[in-house]
């Protein structure tokens, strides 16, 4: 490295540390974006995005789909990972091989060796859609990271800390943005704030996110 080195601004694409096991890395989905677009088309046909409802009653905006071995659901009863989709009572699509390969290289590009999750969540938020802060804490493998995929349009993640009421960054995740998280970081508390209705130019008024997680 020469001197000038240490003066050239950082990379645009540098993974950004949200802490000690929190990593953003911008557009690192980019080029598989078209290929994971294509495979929602055939999960979703099997089991279709739905609006679930939360233990408290209140039907989620974010319609949601899972593939993988283990989905996660929500009814009145609670929250649970189970391997069949309980509208169908057939198991979830399996896991495309170009999800698992990109949730792997996004966990390694974050410190994190030999990620293999058994779970992707499918969430899509059409304009206003909104995800308040929570935890995922609902996995067996909390040893395990969360990878989180962003396509289409942009949304403000919140980023906050290990209480509910620690002050949450505002980051916005753009189309191709990959979020990791573990280690000391996996139990922050997270959200996304209503989504604006600025279309995105391949995807129009939708937001696509994917998180891979070790459930079982
Ligand atoms: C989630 O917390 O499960 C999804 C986060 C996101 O949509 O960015
Ligand atoms: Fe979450």
């Amino acid at each position: 490295m020469t001197t000038l080195d240490l003066f050239a601004p950082a990379s645009p694409d540098a993974p950004e540390r949200l802490g000690p096991g929190a990593f953003l890395l911008r557009g690192f989905a980019l080029p598989c974006a078209d290929v994971l677009l294509a495979a929602i088309a055939g999960i979703e046909a099997q089991a279709p995005f739905r609006h679930m409802v939360t233990p408290g009653g209140f039907t989620m905006s974010v319609a949601l789909t899972n593939c993988g071995a283990l989905g996660w659901t929500s009814d009145r009863r609670g929250y649970r990972y189970a391997p069949t989709d309980p509208d169908s009572g057939r198991p979830w699509p399996a896991m495309p091989e170009v999800f698992s390969r990109l949730a792997r290289d996004a966990a390694a590009a974050a410190g994190f060796d030999a990620f293999a999750p058994d779970a992707c969540l499918i969430n899509r938020y059409l304009p206003g859609a909104r995800l308040s802060l929570h935890q995922d804490r609902d996995e067996r493998d909390l040893g395990a990271p969360v990878v989180s995929v962003s396509l289409g349009m942009t949304a403000t993640f919140l980023w906050g800390g290990s209480s509910r009421a620690a002050r949450a960054l505002r980051l916005p995740l753009l189309h191709g943005d990959v979020v990791v998280w573990g280690g000391a970081d996996r139990l922050r508390f997270h959200g996304v704030l209503p989504l604006a209705d600025a279309p995105h130019p391949a995807l129009g008024a939708q937001r696509i996110n994917f998180t891979f997680r070790k459930a079982g």
